[in-house]
């Protein structure tokens, strides 16, 4: 069956390679699936905003009807986001933004706040006096910018928490790693550790252990992804202490992306909740996942299953028609 494409949606990715962005990928296919008749034309950007840039023009010479885009750093983005956005084109801002309020949605979570619960959560977890180190994403990008804000305004209340250092990773453990090495002789007398990601607090566990630094320190992440290599597992495993739930949101902004499309009621402002997840909750956490993968396994078995009668059925029909024309 030869159906119409109706809409042409651009999606466009600050760095495609780590876990949490091929999760929101996935969320993205699962639920464009249940709308065939829509294209979607992705790009990965690879943590270059110049590049993100570009290819953002191209999809706008591509033709595109939505372009949805987390912007890899905000300034940079701005312009371009803001010239698609006057053109008429809807734009979805998902996880991170732009310096404008020119958009039409956002999807994410809120980002001042989860800093804001890393900080608050520290200070009850974190007794007597503790200096802490906080290891922040890449400088310019949005949510590296407002984790940074909340955090500082959660532990206001801890008096005896000091920050003895802030470094930044740029999201990744590689970076994370090296910067945490450069002030190496600051780690004797650290007693915890905030990441602005679970990967790079995975990276400073790696450090701490290899510099032979007490098991003790306690380091704190974000994302808390499912799966092997996830946050929830990091946490199970006890190399994190904590890590802080953070949604990626690839279905909400699918589903954002039709209801502006149909010219349906959508909201402008789609907040997605976070949770703290430490030793108390992660086995509750890992279990729900697992019932949820499973149900979405035998989702996708009984879509295959649908198409495969759909295609015999089509085959059938041709075999009918040749049978009527002959
Ligand atoms: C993935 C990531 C996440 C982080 C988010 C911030 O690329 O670094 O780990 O929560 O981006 O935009």
């Amino acid at each position: 069956v030869n159906k119409k494409t109706q809409y042409v949606i651009g999606f466009s990715q600050c760095v495609g390679s780590d876990l949490w962005r091929k999760t929101m990928l996935d969320e993205m296919k699962m639920e464009l699936s249940l709308h065939p008749g829509a294209d979607f034309v992705y790009a990965d950007a690879e943590g270059n905003s110049k590049k993100q840039i570009i290819q953002v023009k191209n999809m706008l010479e591509h033709g595109i009807d939505l372009l949805i885009i987390s912007p890899n750093e905000a300034q940079p983005l701005t312009e371009i986001v803001e010239q698609t956005y006057n053109k008429g084109i809807p734009v979805i801002v998902i996880d991170r933004k732009t310096a404008s309020s020119l958009y039409t949605a956002y999807v994410g979570a809120d980002n001042y706040q989860l800093g804001k619960m890393a900080g608050e959560y520290a200070g009850t977890i974190l007794k007597g006096q503790v200096n802490l180190i906080e290891i922040m994403g890449l400088p310019g990008s949005s949510p590296a910018i407002e984790r940074d804000r909340g955090f500082i305004d959660g532990i206001k209340k801890f008096s005896n928490i000091n920050i003895r250092d802030k470094i930044y990773g740029d999201w990744l453990k590689k970076n994370a790693k090296e910067q945490l090495l450069n002030i190496k002789n600051k780690l004797p007398g650290t007693g915890a550790v905030f990441a602005h990601n679970d990967v790079m607090a995975a990276g400073a566990r790696e450090v701490l252990n290899s510099l032979k630094l007490p098991r003790n320190i306690k380091v704190i992440g974000i994302d808390a992804l499912p799966g092997t290599g996830g946050g929830l597992e990091l946490v199970s495993d006890k190399v994190l202490d904590a890590s802080l739930l953070y949604p990626t949101g690839g279905k909400e902004a699918i589903v954002t992306a039709f209801h502006i499309l149909n010219k349906e009621a959508f909201s402008r402002d789609n907040i997605l909740q976070s949770l703290v997840i430490d030793s108390t909750n992660v086995q509750l956490m890992k279990v729900q996942w697992n019932k949820i993968n499973s149900q979405q396994k035998d989702i996708e078995k009984q879509k295959s299953l649908l198409e495969e009668q759909e295609a015999v059925y089509n085959s059938q029909q041709v075999i009918l028609n040749i049978i009527v024309i002959t």
